[in-house]
């Protein structure tokens, strides 16, 4: 980093009312990571020697999180919120560094680290004590606003509660992102008070304070307002939301991704896609996923912490903690749960679920199935309707089944039981014990065909009618 950043200081104590919920407002997430997680990140990639987070609401349980994502990161605790600049005088209270410190809020995600080193760039070359991050805004309500003198200098940031009219009219507000020279901040933060509409001490009126001497305080307007978006409602969340959302498929499509209908493909962050991967409309990539090249996932498909092979084809289906393999397809209507591995070119199809199961290659699954706690062989074919009964109603088993198979429509599989290398099963048997290799099982009752029942039994019917138009008599029983 060409410029040294010493400290940064995230102001997140606010007890985050206006979401209404019982999470923290930093604790909610964003593409998949907590709101804190994302501040955090980007002060990280700035590389300061040292974090702070104010914490107060729900302290437990912030703290608790950023302990597991940033280590880091020191956490100091304001009990009583009494206001950003109160926030900030105990933050610095044991500081000893001199330097620079960067203060920003826990609750504005969308912030660059790019953004944030050219604003350190800008503040240091300058040599102000103080600069303040700004942007204009289309509707700037309840943000503080910037006031600037005749030559264009900042004067002032004025609350929205304690603007008149005029100044409510200004659309360059403060972003919540400032930064300090150490020294200049902590005799500036000791002499604030209380005067204002909230009886808090602001840490925006040390703008006023420090812009009386020489080399005062900066306004530096940032160019990309969305960056600056704060989130205090949940249709704020949701605006950053897509904020987030369309700035990660940009990324994906530079990559050379497609993507059919950006608006309504939702990828987390933790997600990779190679080049030359199609992900059509409706559909949501989420944990760990991978997609290879040349797959297509889509539409209408959700797929979380999925490994997805070279040119495989997912559609219309939800899938969790899986794998698929190359040029495998799956769906319409799959549903693939945690442990299933689909080996290349195997086949599942419409309305099958499989859990915790292995299906080998060009092994096909193709309708109506439930395949729970199995092995499948490689090029098996499992018929239409046929379930793996993995579950005694106490615990549950295994089924093995070797390869080039043949299971027959509807049936069951009463595991634990085995099925050996090309044998078959009949259509409709309840399979209780092993088939050997090559043998096919059958187990279901003999037919008897009742000659004459219908035309005896349902005599006057539409049925027995026809049959008798085919020459069937009502004494001809076998
Ligand atoms: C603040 C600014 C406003 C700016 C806006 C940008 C002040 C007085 N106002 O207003 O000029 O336009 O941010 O988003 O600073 N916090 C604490 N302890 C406290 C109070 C707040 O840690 O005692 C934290 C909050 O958790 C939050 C941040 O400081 O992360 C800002 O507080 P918030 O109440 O959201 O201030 P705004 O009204 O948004
Ligand atoms: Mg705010």
């Amino acid at each position: 980093m060409e410029h040294k950043l010493e400290v940064a200081i995230v102001l997140a104590a606010g007890e985050g009312t206006r979401m209404k919920s019982t999470t923290p407002k930093v604790l909610h997430t964003l593409a998949g990571k907590t709101i804190i997680y994302h501040v955090l990140t980007q002060v990280n990639n700035l590389a300061p020697n040292e974090i702070r987070v104010v914490v107060g609401a729900s302290r437990e349980s912030v703290e608790g999180h950023i302990k597991d994502i940033y280590p880091n990161v020191k956490t100091v605790f304001q009990a009583q919120r009494n206001g950003t600049g109160h926030a900030v005088q105990l933050a610095l209270a044991d500081l000893k560094t001199k330097g620079t410190v960067l203060i920003l809020a826990g609750d504005t995600p969308l912030l660059r680290s790019e953004t944030l080193a050219e604003f350190i760039a800008v503040h240091k070359s300058s040599k102000y004590q103080a600069s303040v991050l700004t942007s204009e805004l289309p509707d700037p309500t309840g943000y503080g606003r910037i006031l600037r003198d005749e030559t264009g200098e900042i004067v002032a940031i004025i609350e929205e509660r304690d603007a008149s009219e005029e100044i409510k009219l200004i659309d360059e507000v403060n972003t919540g992102v400032y930064l300090f020279d150490i020294d200049a901040l902590k005799s500036a933060v000791a002499k604030l008070d209380t005067n204002n509409s909230q009886g808090e001490l602001y840490l925006t009126d040390v703008i006023a304070a420090i812009n009386t001497g020489a080399n005062g305080a900066a306004a530096i307007l940032s160019n990309d307002f969305t960056e600056t978006l704060g989130i205090n409602d949940r249709a704020q969340l949701a605006e950053c939301e897509a904020v987030m959302r369309d700035r990660i498929n940009d990324t994906h499509m530079k990559a050379g991704v497609a993507i059919l209908d950006p608006q309504t493909t939702w990828i987390e962050t933790t997600v990779k896609l190679s080049s030359d991967v199609t992900i059509l409309p409706g559909s949501l990539l989420t944990g760990t996923t991978t997609v290879a090249t040349g797959a297509t996932i889509g539409p209408r498909t959700t797929l979380h912490s999925v490994v997805v092979g070279a040119g495989a084809k997912i559609v219309e289906s939800n899938c969790s903690d899986s794998e698929v393999g190359a040029g495998a397809s799956v769906g319409p209507y799959s549903f693939l749960r945690a442990g299933t591995k689909l080996a290349a070119n195997s086949k599942v199809g419409a309305f099958v679920e499989i859990k915790n199961s292995t299906v080998g290659e060009s092994s096909k699954v193709p309708h109506l199935s439930y395949v729970g706690d199995a092995t499948i062989g490689s090029g098996t074919n499992i018929g239409a309707a046929a379930v793996f009964v993995n579950y005694d109603g106490v615990e549950k088993h295994r089924t093995e089944i070797g390869n080039d198979v043949r299971i027959g429509s509807d049936t069951m599989l009463v595991a634990p039981v085995s099925i050996g290398d090309g044998a078959y099963t009949a259509a409709g048997s309840i399979i209780t014990e092993d088939v050997p290799a090559g043998a096919i099982g059958v187990a279901r009752a003999k037919q008897r065909n009742i000659l004459g029942w219908v035309l005896r039994k349902r005599s006057g019917t539409k049925s027995a009618e026809s049959a008798k138009k085919a020459g069937a008599t009502e004494t001809n029983e076998k």
